[in-house]
């Protein structure tokens, strides 16, 4: 079973999406601990309910980055983290930080990366004329939205769409690829080989290929 812990800033939907995919009794990983930067994330609140032990570091409590992301790295040592999922996590995470949980430590973007990294990404996609968009689970690296690809789900730009409509869209199929994703890291299938990531079962590598219904 491995033990994984979140961070999250905000709303929380792809950590509830986790947990309710850990809920599962074959599900091979469990979650162990999250932590928020931000007192007020409604994330947290769902966390609790789910009996899950919950941490707020707050970047604003200390000196520098550094002294920040020691203590998120020993909060999750003290419940035994595994494996951290980055879920709506708003902080940009030092050089130090990713090679001390390299490949252990992934992220979900909501776009088919390398297309369209940062923030405002539905608006980007629609200011382009995008006609195919989605999400990426990828392991972290220094640099911000990217690192070897994990899993990707595409979905649709449809006529009229704005930003919001696309943005549910994309959520939709988050809330499928970050648990699928986490499945494959959890059986240990997910090699990786010169930054790009080796699905194990030859048979099953669709798995890190989704293109949900929306
Ligand atoms: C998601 O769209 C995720 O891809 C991005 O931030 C958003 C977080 O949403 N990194 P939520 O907090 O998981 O609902």
């Amino acid at each position: 079973m491995l033990k994984v812990g979140v961070l999250i800033s905000g709303r929380g939907s792809n950590m509830q999406a986790l947990i309710a995919a850990c809920d599962a009794v074959t599900f091979p990983a469990s979650i162990a601990c999250v932590i928020s930067n931000k007192p007020d994330a409604k994330g947290l609140e769902h966390a609790k309910a789910a009996h899950i032990p919950t941490a707020v570091i707050s970047h604003k409590d200390y000196a520098d980055k550094q002294s920040f992301e020691a203590a998120i790295d020993a909060m999750f040592e003290t419940h035994g983290v595994q494996l951290i999922c980055l879920a709506g996590f708003m902080r940009i995470l030092s050089p130090w930080f990713t090679e001390q949980w390299r490949d252990r430590l992934v992220n979900i973007h909501p776009s088919l990366l390398p297309a369209f990294p940062g923030l405002h990404t539905h608006r980007k996609v629609l200011d382009y004329g995008g006609k195919l968009t989605g999400c990426t689970v990828h392991f972290v690296r220094a640099e911000m939205d990217h690192g070897p690809i994990i899993l990707q789900a595409a979905v649709p730009v449809l006529n009229g769409d704005d930003e919001e409509t696309l943005a549910a869209r994309v959520l939709r199929a988050e809330h499928q690829a970050y648990p699928a994703a986490l499945r494959m890291i959890a059986e240990n299938r997910v090699n990786v080989i010169e930054e790009k990531t080796f699905i194990a079962d030859a048979a099953a590598s669709g798995d890190a290929f989704y293109n949900p219904k929306s």
